[in-house]
């Protein structure tokens, strides 16, 4: 049979491919001969997807829940994607798909774009969180809560290591402590003790962590400080920093970095708490958060304060953070 012109030029790309490597190309061609074809089931893991959902009770609805928090985690996991690559500048990949490493600077048109991808996942989250609100029996979330705990949410690693990989660690101090380390050149030892999740768990009537603190910490807190140390002058802030003068003051640069601030620390956070509180509160008193926590005045955005980028905002902005939202749903204002 007579080779297509087409064929004979891809085997000698081949060949110049693997004598690169200083590889042979028969014993690779000999292993493409062995090789199953890709089905669909095999490379998306289907299957062993389909056993990761556990639930530890035999409410209907608690099936609901486990696959929601899993696809939220997703969602978290392409945003840590697009952070990392953004943190070192983006990759530099060869047509042929040889991966040359990261480019030295950080081109402004890619962390626009990546940015932007990142906005997008937290606003398919922000959207879809009703799947939570409006999609769960309340009598069912309420019975088999109780068989979840001291779990929860806010154990969830990749939310707090998106909030590393945003900002200056200054931003995450709780807003009382923040003035004490502001300028000062502070360890991120010594800040991580003020993190503002910290106080999120603290029991209130005595002063101590919540169990669901102590796990937490236990498990990730040597991460969360390495991370903070590497992420120090890579940060998606220190990235701004990084770009040109011009670029800075490039309004698609500084609306994507609104965008993210809003969408991760306003949008997102109010559509959860607005599902905390359809769940937890009652005319007659809240129902006690995961550990004992006061979780109605600790969630909302506008007790907390949390702003990665607060050089990008005017100071009425940062006053009203969060507040625009709770006026139109909780007090009808237009
Ligand atoms: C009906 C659904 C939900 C309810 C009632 C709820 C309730 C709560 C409550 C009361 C807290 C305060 C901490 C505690 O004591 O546990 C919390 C924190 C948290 N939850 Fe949820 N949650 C829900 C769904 C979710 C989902 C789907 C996620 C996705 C991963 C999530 C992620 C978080 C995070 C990241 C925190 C920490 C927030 C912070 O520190 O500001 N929650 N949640």
């Amino acid at each position: 049979m007579e080779m297509k012109p087409e064929i004979l030029e891809k085997i000698k790309q081949l060949e110049e491919k693997y004598a690169g490597m200083g590889q042979t190309l028969e014993s690779y061609l000999d292993g493409l001969l062995m090789s199953n074809v890709t089905t669909y089931w095999d490379y998306t893991q289907v299957d062993t997807l389909l056993t990761l959902q556990i639930p530890k009770t035999d409410f209907p609805d608690e099936l609901i829940f486990i696959i929601y928090h899993q696809i939220t985690e997703l969602y978290f996991r392409l945003s840590l994607h697009e952070l990392t690559q953004l943190a070192n500048n983006g990759k530099k990949i060869k047509p042929s798909g040889e991966d040359c490493g990261w480019n030295d600077k950080l081109p402004a048109k890619l962390f626009v774009e990546r940015i932007g991808r990142v906005n997008r996942y937290f606003e398919a989250l922000t959207k879809s969180f009703d799947i939570m609100g409006d999609g769960m029996e309340k009598e069912q979330f309420l019975r088999y809560r109780m068989a979840l705990l001291p779990a929860s949410g806010f154990q969830s690693a990749q939310y707090r290591l998106i909030e590393i990989a945003a900002t200056d660690f200054i931003n995450l101090v709780d807003k009382d402590a923040r003035d004490q380390y502001k300028g000062k050149n502070a360890s991120i030892d010594a800040m991580y003790e003020f993190i503002y999740w910290k106080k999120g768990a603290t029991d209130l009537a005595t002063g101590k962590k919540t169990l669901t603190l102590q796990h937490f910490e236990k498990k990730y807190s040597a991460e969360f400080m390495q991370m903070a140390k590497d992420y120090q002058t890579k940060n998606m802030w220190a990235k701004y920093k990084s770009l040109s003068e011009e670029d800075q003051k490039d309004v698609k640069v500084i609306n994507a970095l609104k965008e993210f601030d809003s969408n991760v620390n306003i949008n997102w956070p109010l559509v959860h708490y607005r599902s905390a509180a359809k769940y937890l509160a009652t005319d007659k008193d809240d129902i006690p958060a995961t550990g004992g926590t006061n979780w109605q005045k600790y969630l909302p955005p506008m007790f907390q304060k949390r702003i990665f980028f607060p050089e990008l905002w005017s100071d009425t902005e940062k006053a009203e953070w969060g507040k625009s939202w709770v006026k139109k749903e909780i007090f009808k204002e237009q």
